[in-house]
């Protein structure tokens, strides 16, 4: 009888391999006459893992120049972000009922209605990033368009209410955290709200439209200890309405924000 085999690719061969025989997961079970190998071993052989991968930036990492420098980006993409990824991935390997979930998903379950299991930190830090560096773009800031800004009139008053409830969020933020634009959806309406550590809008069922990272990481190296003059140059020249204006009617599937507007003939 011919035997067979299987692994998975983070699970080195020589981990499975015996000579010419093949042990897999069953326990310590003995197949045919396949030596056995200690349980630990062969356990480990046989889980399927999940791993989340490090997305890249959607530009290049100078590209932001000179708002947040080619350094700035190395150290808290490359450096900090994939840390977040690879821990994330160390605690997933140990625990197998977080299988399968999407990011959305992992960061609501582990969040656990408010008392966070140890993933939730890695996990919505990692989901907090990929959205941050998609919140940007080269050459961005300016003024949101079309429906976007209908809603941000009209649920702000004027775009610069906004602007002005944006910066004095992310000022008076204590410590580490996040400010966001989100679609509340009870409310059915765009706000700002500031989140500390790694905390994300989705655990409340909110929708984000914008983030904007003010851990300190996020900007001392351009600015030193000057939060201001960050979040003011990233609303004048970073912040990517174009990106904003998708989300925003991609929300608005999931949320009925009033009458559609049927063009007259
Ligand atoms: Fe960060």
């Amino acid at each position: 009888m011919g035997s067979f085999c299987f692994h998975t690719s983070a699970v080195p061969s020589s981990h499975l391999l015996s000579g010419t025989d093949c042990t897999y997961g069953l326990g310590g079970l003995k197949l045919g006459n396949l030596r056995k190998i200690p349980f630990s071993r062969t356990h480990k052989a046989s889980k399927v893992l999940a791993f989340y991968g490090l997305k890249k930036p959607p530009y290049k990492l100078d590209a932001l120049e000179p708002y947040m420098s080619k350094r700035t980006l190395e150290m808290h993409w490359g450096e900090l972000h994939r840390g977040y990824v690879e821990g994330l991935n160390k605690q997933l390997e140990q625990n197998d009922i977080l299988y399968g979930y999407t990011m959305d998903e992992l960061i609501k379950a582990t969040y656990n209605n408010g008392n966070p299991l140890p993933e939730f930190n890695n996990a919505a830090q990692v989901w907090n990033h990929n959205f941050f560096w998609e919140s940007m773009e080269p050459r961005g800031g300016d003024m949101p368009k079309l429906g976007l800004l209908d809603q941000i009139e009209k649920d702000f008053g004027s775009f610069t209410n906004f602007k002005e409830k944006f910066v004095d969020a992310a000022l008076t933020l204590f410590g580490s955290g996040w400010v966001w634009l989100v679609l509340k959806r009870q409310e059915r309406r765009l706000e700002v709200v500031k989140t500390s550590n790694a905390i994300n809008p989705l655990v409340w069922n909110d929708i984000p439209i914008i983030n904007l990272d003010v851990w300190e990481h996020a900007y001392y190296l351009d600015y030193k200890n000057d939060r201001a003059a960050y979040v003011k140059n990233f609303l004048d020249h970073l912040v990517s309405w174009d990106v904003a204006t998708a989300r925003m009617i991609r929300a608005e599937a999931f949320v009925n924000l009033g009458e559609p507007k049927i063009p007259v003939a």
